[in-house]
């Protein structure tokens, strides 16, 4: 792949997806969101990929938001398809067949925290600060804070810091669930790559399956859910995997998957 502001790199069985604007602390122009499309489209298809981590690159940002200076001079049709494409991009890493980490490295502001909160799991470092800080420029989110932020947390705080752009640091963040846990800065890659590289030896078909109920939730109610639970899980019962992970415990053995 040909990238200019993202970073990728496979290793084992998982990618390193890392936003690679340092200097402008990895904020999201059109090139970024395009090449995320791009690149998390091609992942979605790589079987041999299966899990994908996303940071930013640098010590000090995750990502700072969406390009205030694109912003700057938007119209308001050019606004709409500004903000229908980088709902689109979020929108893919959320629905993604593989699990997706978000490795939060430091400012997670605006379009970096909407990031953050289409990612299936995130972690992040001490430095991390989190917000929305969309209402300071006379702006609101618009790649999905508004409706994702109120699902992670109460309505009342996501209403509070949605209303005021005040800012969270990462211990208040994991109070709030909002990430798993909280590492020193040079330990995030590495306890992301752990996680990844564990996710990514489960049985690939059970995994999306998850992926594909965990998503359920996020659009149906329960009784569609336990509908869509119930095919998903008599679906994963056909693999392969299936009859190995459950044979192989019957016979007090490690399972040997092939992702089949
Ligand atoms: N869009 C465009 N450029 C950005 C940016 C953004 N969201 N966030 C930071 N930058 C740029 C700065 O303009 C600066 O560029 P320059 O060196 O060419 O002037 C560079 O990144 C470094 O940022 P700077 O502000 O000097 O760093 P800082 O450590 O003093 O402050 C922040 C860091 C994150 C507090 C500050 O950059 C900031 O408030 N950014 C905007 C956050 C925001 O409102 N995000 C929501 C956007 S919708």
């Amino acid at each position: 792949m040909d990238l200019s502001t993202l970073l990728f790199e496979q290793k084992k069985n998982y990618a390193i997806v890392t936003i690679n604007r340092p200097d402008k602390l990895n904020a999201l122009n059109n090139t970024v969101l395009t090449e995320l499309k791009q690149v998390f489209s091609n992942l979605s298809v790589l079987d041999e990929i299966r899990c994908v981590i996303v940071t930013g690159a640098g010590a000090k940002s995750f990502v700072a938001g969406a390009d205030i200076a694109e912003i700057n001079k938007l119209d308001v049709p050019q606004a709409k398809v500004f903000a229908e494409f980088g709902q689109s991009v979020f929108s893919l890493i959320e629905e993604m067949n593989k699990p997706v980490i978000a490795a939060i490295n430091g400012f997670a502001l605006g379009g970096g925290a909407e990031l953050a909160w289409s990612c299936h799991i995130r972690i992040c470092s001490e430095n991390a600060l989190f917000g929305q800080p969309e209402v300071d420029l006379g702006l609101i989110p618009g790649y999905g804070g508004t409706q994702r932020l109120p699902r992670l947390i109460s309505s009342s705080l996501a209403a509070q810091l949605l209303l005021t752009g005040e800012k969270i640091d990462a211990q208040k963040a994991l109070a709030l669930g909002l990430v798993n846990n909280v590492f020193k800065p040079e330990e995030l890659l590495p306890k992301a790559e752990e996680l990844a590289d564990k996710i990514s030896a489960k049985p690939a078909l059970a995994v999306q399956n998850i992926l594909k109920a965990l998503s359920s939730t996020r659009q149906t109610g329960l009784n569609e859910g336990l509908a869509i639970e119930a095919l998903l899980f008599s679906l994963t019962c056909g693999s392969d995997d299936f009859h190995e992970g459950t044979k192989a415990f019957l016979e007090k053995r490690k399972a040997a998957f092939k992702h089949k």
